[in-house]
């Protein structure tokens, strides 16, 4: 039996695997939208495994297993065996024979690290505590479509040092772009825990306007992320300064983008002006979450396709 490639953190894939990746997932969406059919995973099963809510990560794998002809099969810990204790290592054994890929949306990343290590398919990180690559997928794509490249260039991150940061970070180091990152201080980057190689690709900047200035992409999230709701009101008052506002985004470059990856609150960290304004490029870039992941699932199951 092969060992299966994973997608548990954005490093998981190499720069050369990425391109392949962006370029696969225009003719995917290409052919989509020209409603060619496209169905390599007849007879196919997603498992999707939920610990967490989600509106977009259900919705983009759901669908688009489906239209790449397989099928996909929700679970979630309230009403199956993995909420009442059943060993991760045998859930992975069981799940993985009867299924042909699969994704998580957990807690902390040990928790899918332990499933993809018994896994007899494919697992993806579907968000963690720690990382959510499928994310920076699609705003990278994103990117791509509106801009170019995204090589060489600079995000700013203002907020959370979170799971979204930390994917931006790591994937900074494997596209060579950097990140200028503003986060309230007792909330900085933890280079460790963002899987990091060294610190050459991000800046840190105690003013976010400093860490605007100049930014092709600025990007947040929110101010608490699932699993941290206890620290809702602390948070609340230490990240009054770290709102992303039409200020902020005329420091950027005139053409820079505005990304989010959903959901948002507005007038909190997004002013309702920036995420409906012209720099936004946000629904953009919640579609394009179904089209990535579609390249991104025939790539783990079927490796390189020729480009036609
Ligand atoms: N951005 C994102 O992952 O959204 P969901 O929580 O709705 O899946
Ligand atoms: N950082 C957020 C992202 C939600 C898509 C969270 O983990 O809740």
């Amino acid at each position: 039996m092969s060992v299966p490639r994973h997608f548990l953190q954005f490093k998981d894939l190499t720069s050369d695997e990425l391109d392949y990746l962006f370029d696969r997932t225009r003719w995917i969406k290409q052919q989509f939208k020209a409603y060619q059919k496209y169905w390599p995973l007849v007879d196919r099963t997603l498992v999707m495994i939920f610990e967490k809510a989600s509106t977009r990560t259900r919705l983009s794998f759901e669908a688009g297993v489906q239209q790449l002809g397989g099928s996909a099969i929700y679970l979630n810990t309230r009403d199956s065996q993995l909420g009442r204790g059943e060993p991760v290592e045998d859930a992975a054994q069981v799940i993985s024979r009867m299924s042909d890929i699969v994704m998580i949306r957990t807690f902390e990343q040990d928790i899918i690290e332990r499933f993809a290590a018994h896994s007899r398919v494919p697992v993806i990180n579907g968000l963690t505590n720690e990382y959510h690559p499928c994310q920076i997928l699609a705003d990278i794509y994103t990117f791509i479509e509106h801009r170019g490249p995204i090589r060489g260039k600079t995000v700013a991150w203002i907020g959370d040092s979170n799971n979204v940061c930390n994917t931006w970070l790591q994937a900074a180091e494997v596209l060579d772009f950097n990140v200028h990152v503003s986060t309230p201080p007792g909330y900085e980057v933890e280079p460790e825990r963002a899987g990091l190689f060294g610190t050459d690709h991000y800046e840190e900047f105690a003013d976010p306007m400093d860490a605007a200035r100049g930014a092709d992409i600025v990007t947040t999230d929110v101010w608490t992320s699932m699993g941290f709701e206890a620290e809702n009101e602390e948070r609340l008052r230490d990240f009054q300064d770290w709102q992303v506002d039409a200020e902020m985004m005329r420091v950027a470059r005139p053409d820079a983008l505005f990304l989010h990856c959903l959901p948002a609150h507005r007038g909190e960290e997004v002013a309702a002006d920036v995420i409906d304004g012209p720099h936004s490029v946000v629904w953009d870039e919640a579609e394009n979450r179904l089209h990535v992941q579609k390249a991104l699932i025939e790539f783990l199951l079927l490796g390189h396709i020729n480009l036609t």
